[in-house]
């Protein structure tokens, strides 16, 4: 069956300067088409390679190396902090968004039967681990539902209105990873602070797609990996708080730089590899030196349009189902299909998908959420319309007829 025309038109794809494709300043194999930046994010040439040089110095004096390393982290830090609008007194270094989660985690003084609210949209393993924490206090963790099409008020008020007593801490993701849509944190943040709860914004995939990603941060934590959109090498991850609550965070390695204040005290880190903060600030200043962040973000969105467009056209002309999905705050550089019925209906269920996927040559996110199964497409400056063609040609039959056997 033909699929249906694309009605949105395929971006002119981004060249360096030099005039040479974007893509030429990864070395993502060509083995595979990379639709899924989101989750794993990619890393410059020159960037890996300046990591190395790095690595090299650490290993070739060590004992200056390591004696330099924490004003070097300071700096590094102030780079980042300025590239995402914090101040850099707010903001700590951190592996990654899991890791700034677990500071947060481990700095409060839970009460008795404490519960941590989060919702429907939320990591699973920041799930986990808000589970853990509240078990240790004989609480647990309260899920509100957060419709999938809910505009920005009807998502504010699904949070707070499940805000109770028990409640010690909201937790609510900036950009979900499920489902790839925005949740209103600043609104959400003034509300909890109205009613004395505290807020941490799981802000994973915000930096490098948001340009302004604390625009309107009202919460107490804010964690956002920089090792995705601002393709920075892993793990780099900003942690920023509120001078209220900064003061009670510690760094997971609790190291020399313990009796300093915060956030100084999480440059310190014992004898660890922290390459990767110090070449994170070069993959921030490359992408701006080559296509220009704003001119980057505006390609990201046109082409995640484009994606959008050409992949449900192709599954709804071969099943007659619906693909395109309101996700109510929708974000600019990743898109959510859904699959056809009966594909991907639990978690275990999506990951096998994905596999075979990739076994046709695709990277992507196959998600499940509520018993439905989706597909959540990733566009950075790398990518070019023909991939999503391709992907539209090639693995959507597959996956139809895949959908056809269950
Ligand atoms: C919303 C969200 N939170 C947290 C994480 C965890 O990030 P990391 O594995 O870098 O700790 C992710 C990763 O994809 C995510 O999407």
């Amino acid at each position: 069956m033909p699929t249906r025309a694309p009605s949105t038109a395929a971006p002119t794809p981004v060249r360096d300067p030099s005039g040479a494709p974007a893509a030429d300043t990864w070395t993502l194999s060509s083995r595979t088409v990379h639709l899924n930046h989101g989750s794993f994010g990619a890393v410059p040439t020159v960037v890996s390679e300046y990591q190395s040089a790095l690595v090299a110095e650490m290993n070739s004096i060590p004992g200056d190396w390591f004696t330099a390393l924490p004003g070097r982290v300071g700096a590094a830090r102030a780079h980042i902090a300025a590239f995402l609008g914090a101040p850099t007194e707010a903001t700590a270094l951190v592996p990654n968004a899991s890791a700034g989660v677990s500071v947060v985690l481990n700095a409060l003084d839970l009460p008795a039967g404490a519960e941590i609210l989060l919702t429907d949209h939320a990591y699973g393993a920041v799930h986990m681990a808000a589970e853990r924490a509240a078990r240790r206090v004989g609480g647990r963790v309260r899920v509100a539902p957060v419709e999938l099409d809910a505009a920005a008020d009807d998502a504010t008020r699904a949070v707070v209105d499940a805000i109770d007593d028990r409640t010690a801490l909201v937790i609510v993701d900036q950009i979900t990873s499920a489902t790839a849509r925005l949740l209103p944190v600043g609104a959400i943040a003034i509300e909890c602070r109205r009613r004395g709860v505290p807020v941490l914004v799981d802000a994973a995939h915000a930096p490098g797609m948001l340009a302004r990603p604390l625009e309107d941060n009202a919460a107490d934590y804010w964690v956002g990996n920089l090792h995705k959109w601002g393709c920075a090498p892993r793990g780099t991850a900003a942690l920023v708080a509120s001078e209220r609550v900064a003061d009670g965070l510690h760094p997971l390695i609790d190291s020399w730089g313990a009796p300093d204040p915060y956030p100084v005290r999480f440059d310190t880190q014992g004898t660890i590899d922290l390459s990767s903060y110090l070449a994170a600030p070069r993959s921030l200043d490359l992408i701006e030196e080559l296509f220009g962040w704003d001119a980057a973000r505006r390609y990201m969105g046109d082409l995640a349009d484009y994606a959008e467009d050409v992949i449900a056209g192709a599954i709804e002309s071969l099943t007659g189902e619906r693909a395109t999905v309101d996700v109510g705050m929708p974000v600019p550089a990743m898109r959510l299909l859904a699959l056809p019925a009966g594909l991907a209906t639990t978690p275990a269920g999506a990951h096998e998908l994905r596999d075979r996927v990739a076994a046709l040559g695709f990277q992507t996110a196959m998600t499940s959420w509520r018993g439905t199964g989706y597909l959540r497409l990733s566009a950075h400056v790398y990518n070019v319309a023909a991939e999503y063609d391709r992907f539209a040609q090639v693995a959507v039959p597959h996956i139809v007829a895949l959908a056809r056997e269950t």
